[in-house]
């Protein structure tokens, strides 16, 4: 495994995933440009908070949440990002098609060298190896939410992906101070497959009126030691998010994975969790 920091990394799309892994690299010392095609100040914004979230709870050491900050950058497509880049990492949302261009854009424009990883909570990554010429430097490194205080990262290799890859994301994942999980390539992985499937059956659970939410996520977390229940923790994720990794799983590894109606009637309602207030739970 290497055990060098990566000097410079981009990250293309700044959103919750995002500013969570640019501001755990900016961290670590490594240089970071965010590619973010929405509003730039508002990604530059989530690192910028996170990070002083980070310094109020002592998470920084003795760091400076601004020195760290002035190591990150915003740029408007992924065609910007510097060439010279150790590793790119995709975190734009959970569809297919988008993901393939992105990661096409930035296989043209980063150095041969470059690692570039995916953290599709779902998509197979020889799915999205499709999109390069040369899927052999293609990852998935699956960072949980929130990327900083979570110690997680799930790496997931396709038959294409080539060992030397891994090995540098291994390195990486261990700088961070996060723990890995080494999986092989399979829509949803280990992580999402599981987590979704729990999620799904605790709402079709309150929609078949077996219980209300507070009493569902209290049984999992007393009785199973679970540290969240499984409708808070879909609340967390995002209902869009997890929604969109159903919808991916029914096609991929069948029906036992198809979403609810009320999932559905949520996210049509604009109920999408933590981030926008109301979920399966109120939040502040
Ligand atoms: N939210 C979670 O809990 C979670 C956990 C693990 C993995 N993931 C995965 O991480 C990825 C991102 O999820 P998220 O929750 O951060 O989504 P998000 O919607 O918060 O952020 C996505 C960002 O990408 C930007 N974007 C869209 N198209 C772009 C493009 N072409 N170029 C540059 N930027 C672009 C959007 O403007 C947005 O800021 C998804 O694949 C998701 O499945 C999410």
């Amino acid at each position: 495994m290497t055990s060098t920091v990566p000097q410079n990394i981009g990250v293309v799309g700044g959103g919750r995933m995002g500013a969570g892994i640019a501001q755990v690299f900016a961290t670590l010392g490594s240089t970071v440009t965010i590619a973010e095609s929405g509003d730039r100040q508002a990604a530059l914004a989530r690192v910028s908070d996170g990070l002083d979230r980070a310094h109020e709870r002592g998470k920084l050491g003795d760091g400076d949440p601004a020195i760290v900050l002035s190591r990150v950058h915003v740029v408007g497509a992924p065609d910007d990002l510097p060439t010279a880049l150790d590793l790119v990492v995709e975190a734009v949302p959970e569809l297919l098609d988008l993901k393939l261009g992105v990661l096409s854009v930035v296989e043209k424009t980063v150095a041969p060298s470059t690692v570039i990883a995916s953290n599709t909570s779902s998509i197979s990554i020889a799915d999205l190896g499709a999109a390069l010429n040369d899927p052999s430097r293609l990852v998935g490194m699956h960072f949980f939410n929130p990327v900083p205080a979570s110690t997680l990262v799930e790496i997931i290799r396709a038959p294409a992906t080539d060992a030397g890859v891994v090995d540098r994301v291994r390195g990486w994942v261990s700088q961070l101070g996060k723990t890995e999980v080494l999986v092989n390539d399979s829509p949803g992985f280990a992580t999402s497959r599981l987590g979704v499937c729990l999620g799904l059956e605790a709402i079709r659970m309150l929609e078949e009126g077996v219980a209300d939410a507070e009493s569902i996520d209290r049984a999992m977390e007393l009785g199973y030691r679970h540290p969240m229940g499984p409708l808070r923790s879909t609340d967390l994720v995002g209902l869009d998010v997890r929604l969109a990794i159903a919808e991916h799983l029914t096609k991929t590894l069948g029906d036992r994975f198809a979403p609810p109606a009320l999932l559905r009637e949520k996210v049509g309602r604009g109920e999408l969790g933590r981030k926008t207030g109301q979920g399966f739970f109120t939040w502040p």
